[in-house]
């Protein structure tokens, strides 16, 4: 089975007013579909800024490395543009249930099943 994620030699530095933090440096593993995942280590090992790596949530003075590779069913999704990874990401129409979009409409009424199953009013 194909990787859903595929994390390889990422390095996310900051460049602070003393120097450069090497937050996250070289962080290699995958995710398979169906796989939970868990990334264990001590306080401010960069276990958060690797998932904001992930999805484009770093702040302003950090950056992921040039050389480091993330990618989401085998698509590169590393420097994308701001927030592209999350926009670009999000779930298809693929089981033809109204999607994310069908929501932007002023006015309009969400008609899909509350989280009990139970039609909205
Ligand atoms: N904006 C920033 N500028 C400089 N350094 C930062 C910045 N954001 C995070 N760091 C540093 O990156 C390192 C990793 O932080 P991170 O938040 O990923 O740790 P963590 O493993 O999630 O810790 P915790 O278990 O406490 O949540 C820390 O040394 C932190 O101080
Ligand atoms: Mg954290």
């Amino acid at each position: 089975m194909t990787e859903l994620l595929k994390v390889d030699n990422l390095r996310t530095y900051f460049e602070t007013e003393r120097g450069t933090v090497k937050s996250v440096d070289g962080i290699s593993f995958e995710v398979r579909k169906g796989e939970i995942f868990g990334l264990v280590g001590e306080s401010g090992s960069g276990k958060s800024i690797t998932g904001f790596s992930l999805i484009g949530l770093l702040d302003a003075n950090g950056k992921v490395q040039p050389g480091s590779s993330v990618k989401l069913e085998g698509r590169e999704i590393v420097g994308l543009p701001d927030a592209g990874a999350a926009q670009d990401t999000r779930p298809r129409h693929r089981d033809g249930l109204p999607g994310p979009d069908d929501d932007a409409e002023p006015g309009h009424q969400d008609r899909r099943p509350d989280r009990h199953g139970d039609p909205r009013p």
